[in-house]
């Protein structure tokens, strides 16, 4: 077996990064809003629109735009059923009614076809997700959305940089909304952006900001010394040697406990969950300059690291078990931004413990499947699993997790 084992996920936090914080951090108050301005004016020239505001999260931007349309009794909101629990979470708490579509069968987006079809007088807006940095078709969500007058809400969460027919995720929209959490593509522990070419929203967003309390430069350095150590445990020697010992050790109880453990638990009960979610928004503090020094810093090799992390995927395409796949390997992963690389199968338990035996970490994904009657979303939630795919795995790293996960799922089957 090889001493080497391999991290669902290697958090891409280096010392270099951690330095750029501690030193902006150190700048004090010098030019520390400008720092956050320079990063918006950046990160809006690269998705191509003229306006980005750095927010809380992902989600806070999510309630608070809707919020903004300023709903009306059963005023609704058309959006994926397999997401991440907290986008609903922020259509609910807002007043808005959620209506789930299914994914497309074979895909894990939205299917389009069917979201069209869901368009009733009641409907405000229309909200896609860009899931594992996969674009959903925007030419027909934009016709459809034009015709009923909605509004376009793109969730980047998964998606910062990516290019989908020459136009980049959060361009297509009235608004975009993207994600700086901790293993996000471009991450900045914490965070996210708005990216919009409405002049109102950009205004309104921007009072927003102005208005919440700073982040106290204790709180930032706290966040990014975790930040680091989570670094050092998904990453060489700190993964092989600590921990995947531990990983390993659990997995004889049960091979999700460190999923449940590490993932973001939402209350069942819809009061209880709104009631968490406007506690969360509640807390919320303005972005922060040590944050925006970093994200300038990953923004400025974003293409680059994209395009390392397509390439590997692309690999993953040509090279593993079709059966455990999404699509074939002619669609090609140019533009793609991809910090997850995802697989499917009806015994992905036992796979995945049998994975464990080869050093290969895996993870069930965090989205779910978020109302009853989507049944090709509910197998998703059930069988979906995320493989190693970091910019670090070489290629003997990559040659060996597909020879395990091929070899892996020959004896599940047999
Ligand atoms: C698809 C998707 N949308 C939205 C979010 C929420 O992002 P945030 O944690 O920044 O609110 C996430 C978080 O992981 C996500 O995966």
């Amino acid at each position: 077996m090889k001493l080497k084992k391999f991290p669902r996920h290697s958090i891409d936090f280096t010392w270099r990064d951690f330095l750029t914080v501690l030193w902006a951090a150190a700048g004090g108050c010098f030019a520390q809003s400008r720092r956050v301005q320079d990063f918006e004016k950046d990160f809006a020239k690269m998705v191509g629109v003229p306006y980005a505001i750095a927010i809380p999260s992902c989600r806070f931007g999510i309630y608070h735009y809707l919020k903004f349309l300023d709903p009306g009794h059963g005023d609704e909101v058309i959006l994926p059923a397999f997401t991440f629990p907290a986008v609903p979470a922020a259509v609910r708490a807002s007043g808005m009614v959620p209506v789930f579509v299914d994914s497309l069968s074979g895909g894990f987006n939205v299917d389009v076809q069917r979201l069209t079809e869901e368009i009733r007088p009641k409907t405000r807006a229309i909200l896609v997700s860009h899931l594992f940095g996969t674009g959903c078709d925007m030419e027909r969500v934009l016709e459809a959305a034009r015709a009923g007058g909605l509004k376009v809400i793109e969730d980047c969460a998964h998606a910062t940089g990516s290019v989908f027919e020459k136009r980049r995720a959060g361009s297509w929209g009235d608004v975009g909304f993207f994600s700086f959490g901790i293993g996000k593509n471009l991450s900045t522990f914490g965070g996210g952006m708005m990216t919009t070419a409405c002049p109102e929203t950009y205004e309104h967003f921007r009072c927003l900001m102005a208005a919440l309390p700073e982040t106290g430069i204790p709180t930032v350095i706290k966040s990014a010394v975790i930040a680091r150590i989570k670094a050092a445990l998904t990453n060489q020697p700190g993964f092989s040697f600590i921990t995947f010992p531990i990983v390993r050790l659990l997995a004889f109880h049960d091979v999700n406990w460190l999923d449940r453990a590490m993932v973001e638990q939402f209350p069942s009960d819809l009061a209880d969950e709104t009631v968490e979610f406007l506690d969360d928004i509640q807390g919320a503090r303005r972005y922060s300059a040590p944050q925006a020094a970093l994200g300038m810093r990953k923004l400025s090799v974003l293409d680059h690291v994209n395009e390392s992390q397509a390439a590997k995927a692309e690999y993953y395409d040509r090279k593993l078990s079709p059966a455990l796949q999404f699509r074939s390997s002619a669609v090609g992963r140019t533009g793609e931004a991809l910090s997850y690389y995802v697989l499917k199968s009806r015994n992905r338990n036992q796979l995945r413990a049998s994975l464990l035996t080869y050093g290969i970490d895996t993870k069930a994904c965090d989205m779910a499947n978020c109302w009853p009657e989507c049944p090709i979303s509910q197998q998703l939630e059930s069988d979906l699993f995320e493989i190693p795919l970091s910019r670090w795995m070489t290629p003997a790293d990559l040659e060996y997790v597909t020879r395990s996960i091929n070899e892996a799922y020959e004896r599940a089957l047999g």
